[in-house]
């Protein structure tokens, strides 16, 4: 029976003791299990370090979600994942001897007895099979003392990869056809319902190709899991006394007889699938059901799980060149922060969601209606949040710059409808994924001001900043891939976001910026680069576009705004830009990564001067842990910092920003999934994980 409890008390017994094992390139907070979607999404806290079977793994919110891995050698059961206690059967824990990750990949390699085990967790990232929500776990077993061993390996999960409650009743079935696959889902399923960030209808799928030696059982946890521990093999029954997830908990086991071996190993796949996936509201209020990609690809689920089993040494052949291609490319920028990359990937592409509609008749799909949906995981669940979703854009800069333009495609296509009343660009699509339903009221991010300071309402709204972020992302998306049709279909809505820079970028009101938990500020002096850096994107788009006078009219603005905000920004404590700028005392500071799109696209809009200076100034502020945000705090932002690291124009101070967010990331004092706010000081978070925008750790392998 699973206790969260014992489990609880483990963990915290093994972040005393350092690890005896090796963790490369470092021990994380967590480490990513299955991580593929928002709702596939599993993970193992590590803290100061954590063997695959000392913890339970969990949801990226922090729930349980059990995964158990038994292996018989030679008759004997060890555990290698979870830490399930069976009453009336006994196992010896497996010994970890090694982990480590890259973009796609985790793995652990355990003793058991004569044998190693090596547990590779595999998480493909190419372009449409990202639209399949699945994950692999590969157990291969390797014997290190010459001799065949008789192996038989085991692995199951609960319905708590389902659910934010264990009271809810689940149903379940299992299929033997090519695949072995238990098929679990809700009885009382709620469409684009959440509850404690669990997807309320779809089914979980835990799957193994079918032959020679597998077998399954579905039954409470310590029937099938001691049935193994008592005979090495599954006795093919199943349970279908249907109940609560929490009710003498019902699992969901697989088991292969490897046979007597030197080596062998099995595959299993998990994940989630729904359908429709999400809601879009189009013009007229209509709804429109969105689904994943891969439909258009097959016909049922069991065909998917079916494919993706099948496909194993074809995904692994190519997040294997991935892996290779971006520690190459993360080497050439400094040792550190091929660590930073590859524990990022994962978590910012799974926030992600590829969807295609059904045609106008309702017969086939139309694959060229293509929309990413991106999940705000951890801060408040909206739908491709613009401030979110320009932070994390370099990752897809680097791996999909056609993704990009898709998560964008939503906004442009609700805002152009007229649906959206305000003349600024949206926050966001909705207040809660997967719900694409829009803002009629244009009420968006003012919600979470509106709870505290309503008074502040009209004036909080980040406007500037995400008509600055769409500009930015409009003009550096469309050079990036050639494709100008995006910008062209929705030049009035570009055009029409630009006014608002030129009104409002070089003397900014009181609103939010990006950073939104820091408050509202007046003149934010980084908030004017970005305002001006997105004037200047717009002269580029008419450029491309090949209207000339536009592009030199918006040119002539931004860069009368530049010399003008040169001394408006200038502060009075000594070489640097100060926070809030244009006031009489001018002597905070802070994080000018706005900065980072001129430097990356080449527009030379701001003048090096600048760039030296707060270069000189950056390295008179930094902490243990890193730079701070800003001088009235000690905490940062990891991405805003790797952004940051961009724009210095010393080798040795970009090193050294990249080694201090490697530092947080590998100091063994946290257990979530990478947050992107810390304190640099204590080198503890300061809230948030698991966020999409971690994919802004890639901005480096731009330049
Ligand atoms: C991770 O560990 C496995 C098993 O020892 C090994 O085959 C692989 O090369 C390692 N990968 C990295 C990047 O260290
Ligand atoms: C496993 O064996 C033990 C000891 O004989 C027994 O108490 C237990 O009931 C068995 N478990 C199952 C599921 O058969
Ligand atoms: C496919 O989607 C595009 C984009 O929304 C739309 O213009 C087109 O009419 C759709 N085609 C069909 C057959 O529904
Ligand atoms: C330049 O753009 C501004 C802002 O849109 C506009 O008011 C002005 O008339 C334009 N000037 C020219 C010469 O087109
Ligand atoms: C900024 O202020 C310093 C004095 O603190 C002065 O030397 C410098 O010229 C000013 N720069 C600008 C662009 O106004
Ligand atoms: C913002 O800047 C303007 C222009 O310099 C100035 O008049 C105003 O007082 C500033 N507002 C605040 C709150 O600092």
């Amino acid at each position: 029976m699973r206790s969260t409890l014992l489990c609880t008390a483990i963990y915290a017994l093994h972040a005393l003791a350092a690890p005896s094992w090796t963790s490369t390139p470092f021990s994380p907070p967590s480490i990513p299990l299955a991580v593929r979607s928002p709702y596939v999404n599993t993970w193992l806290k590590q803290g100061a370090g954590t063997a695959l079977n000392d913890a339970w793994p969990v949801f990226w919110a922090g729930q349980t979600a059990a995964w158990v891995g038994f292996v018989s050698v030679d008759g004997k059961p060890y555990s290698y994942m979870g830490t399930p206690s069976v009453d009336g059967s006994s196992y010896t824990k497996a010994t970890q001897k090694s982990m480590n990750f890259t973009a796609t990949q985790s793995t652990f390699v355990l003793s058991a007895g004569p044998v190693d085990l090596t547990v590779t967790f595999l998480s493909p990232t190419d372009y449409v099979k990202l639209s399949i929500p699945l994950s692999y776990m590969t157990v291969a077993v390797t014997s290190t003392d010459g001799n065949a061993h008789s192996v038989q390996v085991y692995s199951d999960v609960t319905g708590e990869w389902l659910s934010g409650s264990d009271g809810w009743d689940i149903e379940w079935s299992t299929t033997t056809t090519d695949i072995t696959s238990h098929k679990v889902s809700l009885k009382y399923p709620a469409l684009y319902e959440e509850i404690d960030d669990h997807i309320q209808y779809g089914s979980l799928y835990y799957s193994t190709l079918s032959g020679k030696g597998v077998t399954f059982q579905t039954g409470q946890d310590i029937l099938a899991r001691g049935h193994f521990l008592n005979n090495s093999v599954l006795p093919n029954t199943r349970d279908t006394n249907f109940r609560a997830i929490g009710d003498v908990w019902p699992v969901f086991a697989l088991a292969k007889d490897l046979g007597s071996v030197k080596s062998g190993s099995v595959t299993f796949s998990v994940g989630h699938i729904r359908d429709p996936s999400a809601v879009y509201i189009l013009p007229g209020n209509v709804r429109q059901e969105r689904s994943l990609y891969f439909w258009s690809k097959f016909s049922t689920a069991e065909y998917v799980v079916s494919f993706f089993l099948n496909d194993y040494a074809d995904a692994l052949k190519t997040a294997n060149a991935l892996d290779a291609r971006i520690a190459a490319d993360a080497a050439k920028i400094s040792p550190d922060y091929f660590g930073i990359v590859a524990l990022s990937i994962r978590q910012s592409l799974a926030a992600n969601e590829l969807t295609i509609s059904k045609n106008k008749l309702g017969l086939g799909w139309n694959t060229s209606d293509i929309m990413l949906f991106m999940k705000e995981i951890s801060s408040d669940g909206n739908m491709n949040t613009v401030d979110v979703i320009f932070p994390a854009s370099p990752i897809f800069h680097y791996l999909y710059p056609e993704l990009g333009m898709a998560l964008l495609e939503p906004l442009y296509r609700y805002q152009a409808s007229g649906l959206y009343p305000n003349k600024w660009s949206i926050h966001d699509m909705g207040a809660h994924f997967p719900k694409a339903i829009g803002h009629a009221e244009g009420l968006d991010e003012a919600m979470p001001v509106v709870r505290t300071r309503l008074f502040l309402l009209t004036f909080a709204n980040p406007k500037l900043a995400e008509s600055g972020n769409m500009l930015i992302m409009a003009y550096s998306f469309a050079k990036q891939t050639g494709d100008f049709s995006q910008i062209k279909r929705y030049r009035t809505l570009l055009d029409q976001w630009t006014q608002f820079l030129i009104e409002d970028s070089l003397i900014p009101t009181n609103q939010l910026s990006t950073d939104d938990f820091a408050g509202t500020l007046t003149n934010q002096t980084n908030l004017a680069i970005k305002g001006i850096v997105g004037i200047r994107c717009m002269a580029e788009i008419a450029k491309l576009l090949g209207d000339t006078k536009t592009y030199n009219n918006y040119s002539s603005i931004a860069a009368d705004y530049v010399t003008k905000w040169q001394v408006l920004a200038n502060s009075t404590t000594g070489p640097h830009t100060t926070l809030n700028c244009y006031t009489a005392t001018r002597t905070l500071g802070g994080q000018t990564y706005n900065l980072f799109f001129d430097v990356q696209l080449g527009l030379n809009l701001f003048p090096e001067s600048l760039y030296e200076q707060q270069t000189a100034w950056y390295k008179t502020h930094l902490n243990e842990y890193g730079l701070p945000l800003d001088t009235r705090h000690t905490y940062t932002k990891s991405d805003w910092t790797i952004w940051t690291a961009g724009i210095v124009r010393d080798q040795d101070l970009r090193d050294q920003l990249v080694s201090a967010v490697a530092k947080y990331a590998g100091d063994g004092l946290n257990s979530d999934p990478f947050s992107d706010w810390y304190d640099t000081v204590s080198g503890q978070v300061s809230g948030f994980r698991a966020r999409p925008v971690v994919g802004g750790h890639l901005a480096l392998l731009l330049l």
